[in-house]
């Protein structure tokens, strides 16, 4: 129950905040900036130019433009983003009716607080749009308008929120050059834009100024002889302590330095607990720019999600090609030259499995990446499965695509039986464990090279539901459904579901 009631205070305090953000920003829109015809950007800005031009009320263009800007809101950002800026519009719509209603004088104008002077004028009324919209702001409430905007366009743009809505405010300040050059001239009409800009820069000073000020921290370095008392009361307080090892250079002792870093605003009663344990040891006390992690604020940097890299142990661009078009772009795909890895990697093994698995250790145990290896071997049904283990240096040592053909076509020279298949075994390493994955398609040896695409025996390999070899059916059909792809398919699906 207690918890449920804190939860309640807590957020009903956010809104007490907003409030008298909106209130303080409000009273500086209608007292200051109104009677005195300055517009400051935003949509207030706006609508403050449809006043001067019309006489239409500004909360209501106000809240007219910003429920267009809400609806869109609503559907591109979701609900979450709108409910405390629904309040904001309809608080600060509701204040600035009401205010006015109560200081309008006998003649529907609004008064002039500081008469005729205009600059002073446009001073007070950005500080209590700075101040107003900084407490707003800082309890994550908004005024609508230009918020919308650039919330929207950041979601599509690599733009900053402040950065559009700088934009928009300096495009909504100039262009109050066309509703008063009518109205009072050119002189004139230049001189709401200079005073324009100046409350848009005073705001904004202001803005920063009230927003840092609650989140203001400050970095306490501590050296005490009661370090162990001093750290154990300030963790009491929920802020966390570090104790750093150090060494009084005079006295060659070791020293123990307490850090410790909080908002401003608490460093009175750190000060209270250190005084009250060692009144006098040595203390530090420095503004940080920023403090980010629990307690403090979120780092606001957006990271490119690194890709998780795996090595393919191999050199042959066909294969890593092949390979890297059908893991996508979810892993990097580097090859032995991308770990600067020129050895010969072991292959001695009676089996495709065994040659495989071979040659991911050998990676692995040198070089440290994970990684997996191929091996594949054709075997045809006439040789008893040769070549198999050997295809790579059927002929020679040499391994000579061109003399492997020569030697598998005169093998099979008179045999009715040209089937054969391609096999893939696969060995992966990936984060301490081997796993094999096995692809095989079936098909037929044709009677001499046709085709210019592919590698190795692709000139003369036609597989089953075809009949052109894989060198004239090009990679797009063989990556489909070549041995490779589907060995490598079942290992894209191992890394995609683990
Ligand atoms: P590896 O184990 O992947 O190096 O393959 C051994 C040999 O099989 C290669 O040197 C090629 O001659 C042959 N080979 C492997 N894959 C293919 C393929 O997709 N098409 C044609 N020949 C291949």
């Amino acid at each position: 129950m207690g918890k449920k009631i804190k939860l309640i205070w807590s957020e009903l305090s956010v809104y007490i905040y907003i409030t008298i953000g909106l209130i303080i920003y409000g009273t500086g829109v209608t007292l200051f900036m109104l009677p005195y015809e300055v517009t400051s950007g935003g949509v207030t800005g706006i609508a403050s130019l449809i006043f001067f031009a019309t006489g239409f009320e500004v909360q209501n263009s106000y809240l007219i433009i910003n429920l267009f800007l809400l609806l869109a809101a609503v559907k591109i950002l979701g609900w979450k983003f709108c409910v405390k800026t629904i309040y904001g519009v309809l608080f600060l719509t509701f204040y600035m009716w009401l205010l006015q209603r109560i200081v309008l004088d006998a003649d529907g104008n609004l008064p002039r607080l500081v008469q005729d002077q205009t600059f002073m004028a446009v001073v007070l009324g950005a500080v209590f749009e700075g101040i107003g919209l900084g407490v707003c702001f800082s309890h994550d409430g908004s005024t609508g308008g230009t918020d919308i905007i650039a919330a929207i366009v950041h979601k599509y743009k690599d733009m900053s929120l402040g950065q559009v809505i700088m934009l928009c405010d300096c495009i909504i300040i100039s262009s109050s050059y066309f509703v008063f050059v009518d109205k009072y001239g050119e002189t004139v009409a230049w001189q709401k834009i200079v005073f324009g800009f100046v409350t848009f820069i005073i705001a904004g000073v202001t803005l920063d100024y009230s927003m840092n000020r609650t989140r203001q921290s400050v970095q306490f370095m501590i050296f005490s002889r009661n370090y162990r008392k001093i750290a154990d009361k300030i963790n009491t307080t929920g802020r966390g302590v570090t104790v750093l090892d150090g060494q009084g250079w005079y006295t060659k002792t070791e020293r123990k330095v307490v850090v410790c870093l909080v908002r401003k605003r608490e460093a009175s009663q750190i000060f209270q607990m250190i005084k009250s344990v060692d009144p006098y040891c040595f203390v530090s006390m420095a503004n940080v720019q920023g403090v980010y992690g629990e307690g403090f604020d979120q780092m606001k940097a957006n990271i490119k999600k690194a890709k998780p890299t795996l090595v393919f142990a191999t050199n042959n661009e066909h294969k890593l090609d092949e390979v890297r078009r059908m893991v996508g772009d979810k892993f990097e795909i580097r090859s032995l030259d991308d770990i600067n890895c020129h050895m010969e990697l072991p292959e001695t093994s009676e089996t495709l499995e065994g040659n495989a698995l071979q040659k991911a250790q050998f990676v692995k145990r040198f070089y440290g990446f994970d990684c997996f290896a191929d091996d594949t071997g054709l075997e045809c049904t006439a040789l008893g499965g040769e070549p198999g283990v050997h295809t790579a240096r059927y002929a020679s040592d040499s391994h000579d695509d061109e003399a492997n053909i020569n030697k598998l076509l005169a093998n099979l020279e008179g045999k009715d039986d040209r089937s054969a298949q391609f096999r893939t075994s696969i060995a992966l390493i990936f984060a301490g464990k081997t796993y094999t994955f096995e692809g095989i398609v079936k098909g037929s040896i044709a009677a001499k090279r046709q085709g210019d695409h592919g590698f190795g025996y692709d000139p003369v390999f036609i597989p089953d539901g075809y009949n052109q070899t894989f060198a004239q059916l090009g990679a797009d059909v063989k990556n489909n459904i070549s041995h490779r792809a589907r060995a490598v398919k079942m290992l894209c699906d191992f890394l995609h579901n683990n």
